[in-house]
């Protein structure tokens, strides 16, 4: 039996890890292998909804699931963390941006990047969820120095797999059979979806769609599902999130798929000409708990123009908070 490793989850009692501590717990994530204790955090109020999540946890006898710590101490939550699912913000609701929610959201990663820094093991690997994800995750690396900043992430796997599912209906082929979709830079409305180098059942998807498909229709379809599914259900996306966190998580630690990639918000390394530093969107394969862009990817002037302007965004996000980190 492997030894059990530490999942610090903030934003436990919401919407979100209602769905998600219970398929980690379950060994969907890190593997059906693998012990686990969670290290739930969250704010003071909703300690009871809390308790009442953990007793639902224990009542599904997971194998796996060893602990369940439940705090409003981020010191405890992350101490001698393996991992950080960083959910704890608040959602945005109709008619809003995500990057709306930058003010009141981005303190938490400045406070709880700092405590991060002083007490979680410097390996340990975070994922943001909390919107907007990608500048979260800025203001969490610039408040945790002492963190590896390639294992601060954030969730575009949302995006990947949302486009992965319009691709699959609009060419009456499975989704299993996709491969090599690419989601670009922030998670917000100017990210940029991408089928030039997908493949489906190995043939090229540029072939099966034509470009006014894919420029007028696939591409704001993906970039906008957030707001339609808010649309329709009064609340953010919150079982199709989750999912994004475990096959984000599972793809990082336990490596992709020989002759695929995925999606991850990840430190840039200035690779396709957008600014290092950032925390953007790439295709990223995966192996031995590491991740690494795809390099050499042609890209037309119509896509890297589209990049070009998810990156302006993130940076003009960071220069509105930039009193949030040093
Ligand atoms: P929710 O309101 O149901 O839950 C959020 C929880 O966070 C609440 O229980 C709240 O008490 C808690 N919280 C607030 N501040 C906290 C803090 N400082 N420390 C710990 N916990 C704290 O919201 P949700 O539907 O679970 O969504 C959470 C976040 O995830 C939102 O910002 C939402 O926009 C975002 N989201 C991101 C993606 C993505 O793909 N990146 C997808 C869906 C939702
Ligand atoms: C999503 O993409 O569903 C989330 O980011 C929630 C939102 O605000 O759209």
């Amino acid at each position: 039996m492997k030894q059990p490793v530490r999942v610090a989850v903030t934003g436990a009692a919401g919407q979100i890890c209602y769905s998600l501590l219970f398929r980690i717990a379950s060994g969907e994530m890190l593997g059906n292998d693998q012990p686990v204790i969670l290290q739930l955090l969250e704010i003071t109020p909703a300690l009871k909804v809390l308790e009442a999540v953990k007793m639902e946890l224990n009542d599904c006898a997971f194998p796996l699931l060893q602990e369940v710590v439940c705090t409003d101490d981020p010191a405890v939550a992350f101490k001698d963390a393996d991992y950080g699912l960083m959910v704890g913000a608040k959602p945005r609701g109709p008619g809003m941006e995500r990057a709306d929610l930058l003010k009141d959201n981005g303190k938490i990663f400045s406070t709880l990047g700092k405590i991060i820094n002083d007490v979680a093991s410097a390996n340990m690997k975070i994922c943001v969820v909390g919107n907007p994800a990608n500048t979260n995750a800025y203001i969490l690396m610039k408040n945790a120095p002492n963190l590896n900043p390639r294992n601060i992430t954030a969730l575009t796997r949302l995006d990947h797999n949302r486009a992965i599912y319009q691709l699959a209906a609009k060419t009456g082929k499975a989704m299993s059979g996709i491969r090599k979709m690419t989601i670009w830079g922030n998670h917000s409305t100017t990210q940029v979806p991408d089928i030039t180098h997908t493949t489906v059942d190995n043939a090229a998807a540029t072939d099966m769609v034509d470009s006014d498909w894919v420029n007028n229709e696939f591409m704001p379809k993906v970039a906008k599902r957030g707001a339609e599914v808010i649309a329709a259900r009064g609340s953010s996306s919150a079982a199709s999130a989750a999912n994004g966190v475990v096959d984000h998580m599972r793809s990082w630690v336990l490596g992709t798929e020989e002759g695929d990639w995925v999606s991850m918000a990840v430190y840039s390394d200035g690779s396709y000409g957008i600014e290092a530093g950032l925390i953007y969107s790439y295709p990223v394969t995966c192996q031995n708990g590491d991740w690494k862009i795809v390099t050499g990817l042609e890209n037309s002037e119509f896509i890297n123009k589209q990049m070009k302007a998810s990156e302006k965004e993130l940076q003009e996000e960071r220069d509105t908070c930039s009193d949030l980190f040093a």
